[in-house]
């Protein structure tokens, strides 16, 4: 489908009142409020995509045998819209949101949603919902898209018949609650994230579900986050949590940055590409390769390497400031956030904020 399709709209008319809007606002905390609307489609292989509509949010209603329910087909995004000074409202780089979104549904036999229904899906939420993205600085309307299975029925030899495309908009502070702070993490050597040829790649609910234990297991190690490590080797470092890693070698003009490549098992996330981006635009190094816990543990002790930080949608950019694992702990540069780190979240929350140039063009106003 290449036209756009019209949305219908149902009116909410039971809205928040002003004084509601603003007391979440006020203090939006991450994933509890959401706004007065969301966005439905629905497709079958018949009808394909069809059904858009813009309506109050409410509970869904699904039989007990939706295969959602049993087998997971089930698919995420991820991202925010940003108050710009003058008071519009632009989002970032969603354009690669939805492309990655067609890479899940790829992996988990769902049908791909087209570029303009999910593009125009955020358009309308945030055209009627206007009032719920923060005016308060550092603060955004966080957007989820997903797609789940609603065919019912319990055989497990293909794919469902049908699906449901939803999009809701939740106000959202900063997700680590202390700002700027750097996190201490564990590497997972008992479990993994995700393996070659499975869904590691895809931002799907499975990767999710599958992670919890061994994040429960890093804060019973008193650390604020997981490291996972690949599959075969335990070696080798994917991702923390649900966002990537980046490590800096050298400082000031010499700085060099390395993330792991993406090898399948970790997901491409569009911060990361962000900052491959500005790092290069700012002179540093940049290489994306593979990175060995055994390398990390050296360079920290020897000072080669100078800072480490995760970076996601969520939380932009947050310092890694220790490291513990089965034999030991060692800390990166003291347990500071580091000058390369800050530099590039001050350039791209600039960006995103729209007090900064937008050289790439990364912005779009809604
Ligand atoms: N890795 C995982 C597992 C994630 O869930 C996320 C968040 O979406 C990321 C990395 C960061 O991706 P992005 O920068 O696109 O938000
Ligand atoms: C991120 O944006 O970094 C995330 O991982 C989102 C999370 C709430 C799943």
């Amino acid at each position: 489908m290449t036209t756009t399709m019209p949305f219908a709209r149902i009116t909410n008319t039971n809205p928040a009142t002003p004084e509601r809007v603003a007391e979440v606002l006020a203090n939006p905390g991450f994933g509890t409020h959401f706004t007065d609307n969301m966005v439905t489609a629905r497709w079958t292989a018949t009808q394909g995509w069809h059904d858009a509509a813009l309506r109050p949010y409410e509970a869904f209603s699904l039989e007990p045998a939706t295969s959602v329910l049993h087998y997971g087909q089930a698919i995420f995004e991820g991202l925010k819209a940003y108050r710009q000074p003058d008071g519009s409202i632009a989002t970032f780089r969603a354009g690669a949101n939805a492309a990655r979104f067609r890479t899940s549904a790829r992996r988990l036999a769902m049908p791909e949603l087209p570029d303009d229904l999910f593009l125009g899906s955020i358009r309308e939420l945030l055209t009627v919902d206007e009032r719920w993205v923060p005016t308060k600085q550092g603060s955004t309307l966080y957007l989820r898209p997903f797609m789940i299975s609603t065919e019912a029925g319990l055989g497990v030899n293909r794919p469902a018949g049908s699906y449901l495309y939803s999009l809701i908009g939740s106000p959202a502070g900063s997700y680590f609650t202390g700002g700027v702070q750097p996190v201490s993490v564990w590497l997972s050597t008992e479990y993994t994230r995700a393996a070659p040829g499975g869904t590691g790649f895809a931002k799907c609910a499975g990767n999710y579900a599958a992670s919890f234990v061994a994040q429960k297991q890093a804060v019973e190690q008193g650390c604020d986050q997981v490291v996972w490590l690949d599959a075969a080797e335990h070696r080798w470092v994917e991702e923390m949590g649900g966002m990537n890693l980046f490590f800096v070698f050298g400082s000031g003009r010499d700085a060099r940055l390395v993330t792991p490549e993406l090898t399948g098992s970790l997901l491409p996330g569009i911060t990361r590409d962000s900052l491959l981006t500005l790092a290069a635009d700012f002179g540093y190094g940049v290489e994306e390769r593979r990175i060995s816990t055994e390398e990390w543990e050296r360079a920290a002790i020897s000072g080669e390497l100078t800072e480490v930080f995760a970076c996601g949608t969520a939380a932009v950019i947050t310092p890694v400031g220790s490291v513990k694992h089965e034999r030991g702990e060692f800390t990166v540069a003291g347990g500071e956030p580091g000058e390369v780190t800050m530099r590039l979240r001050e350039e791209l929350t600039g960006i995103q904020e729209g007090t900064r140039p937008d050289p790439h063009g990364w912005m779009h106003k809604v």
